[in-house]
């Protein structure tokens, strides 16, 4: 299945569940001086969870594009030498504002993965906060035997968009890539390898993290969920990586053909050639929502992002501009 469809296919099992399809907004989040970027699906509803803002509608659906390269979810020194993470990444999401919770949630997730997606059931896992028996039940009552149901603490299994805003236990879903994609001792559940693929993230928003530390209810137990784009593109597809994927194939070909004398090895120009292609996509969607390379702030974020593309491009032997030729295939 091609990211379109992977995309198209997970808004409209949404739509057809009453959710209210809302556009993607931009990347430097709107009167929010608690974030860099906007890094989830859930950005722009923040004042909704929170009881600060009404919608006409109770249930959303969206494909939020979303930076992690600075602030709380970080993950710029990672691109490139893994299989999953990436700078900028699509997130795919279903949300409830005190309408459905838990059981809604989780039971559609395992039919848009199963069904919609066809994903091999033996093949799926899943986490669960540590003590939230509630959830443990509901996955248990679609037919996944405890083995398959792990329970994790705070730092992998409670979603917090930053030091302060909203927050809460989650439960999140795992595929199993095989052997091939890892053998070490971190390609188990919960470790840091690539053969468990976390994929889909099911935030059961409850709390509102404040400044002052403290953590209070929120008005309405509401869902947040953010289903990784490229990720479950590499699953559908077939693939390992992000990279191997309809969404970065064309760039990557693209830093081939343009590699030159290098004094990497094949591994290095492969990790090169990565960073580039992620780091051609955040910057093109930065420029675009407004960002330019600065001294400062987000502007400082891109411009670091831009010279590690560069510096690698330059490692390749590419000695002519270059990035900015990715622009129009990203
Ligand atoms: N807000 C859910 C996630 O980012 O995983």
């Amino acid at each position: 299945m091609n990211s379109t469809d992977v995309r198209r296919n997970f808004l409209e099992f949404f739509q057809e569940r009453d959710h209210t399809f809302v556009q993607g907004s931009s990347l430097v989040p709107h009167d929010d001086p608690t974030l860099l970027f906007t890094n989830a699906g859930m950005v722009p509803f923040k004042d909704v969870f929170i009881g600060n803002a009404a919608r006409d509608y109770v249930r959303a659906t969206s494909c939020q594009r979303c930076v992690r390269a600075g602030g709380k979810h970080n993950d710029l020194e990672e691109v490139g030498y893994t299989a999953r993470h990436l700078t900028l990444f699509e997130m795919l999401g279903n949300f409830s504002f005190g309408d459905y919770f838990k059981e809604d949630a989780i039971k559609w997730a395992w039919e848009l993965s199963t069904e919609r997606f066809g994903l091999d059931p033996e093949r799926l896992y899943v986490s669960v906060f540590r003590d939230d028996d509630e959830a443990f039940e509901i996955w248990k009552s679609l037919g996944l035997p405890d083995a398959k149901i792990y329970r994790f603490g705070e730092k992998d299994n409670f979603w917090t968009m930053g030091d302060t805003g909203p927050c809460g236990p989650c439960s999140e879903l795992f595929y199993d890539l095989g052997e091939e994609a890892g053998t070490s001792s971190e390609d188990v559940m919960g470790g840091e390898g690539d053969r468990y693929l976390e994929f889909y993230n099911l935030v059961f928003m409850q709390y509102e993290s404040r400044a002052d530390g403290t953590r209070i209810p929120l008005p309405r137990p509401s869902i947040d969920t953010g289903m990784g784009l490229e990720r479950t593109a590499a699953i559908l597809q077939g693939k390992l990586t992000n990279f191997d994927t309809d969404l970065f194939l064309p760039l990557i070909e693209e830093v081939r053909r343009a590699t030159s004398q290098t004094q990497f090895d094949e591994q290095g120009q492969k990790i090169a050639r990565q960073v580039i292609s992620d780091h051609a996509r955040t910057a093109t969607f930065l420029i675009a929502d407004g960002v330019l390379p600065s001294n400062l702030g987000r502007g400082y974020v891109l411009r670091r992002i831009m010279r590690r593309a560069i510096r690698y491009s330059y490692q390749l032997g590419i000695r002519k501009p270059f990035l900015h030729t990715l622009v129009p295939l990203v």
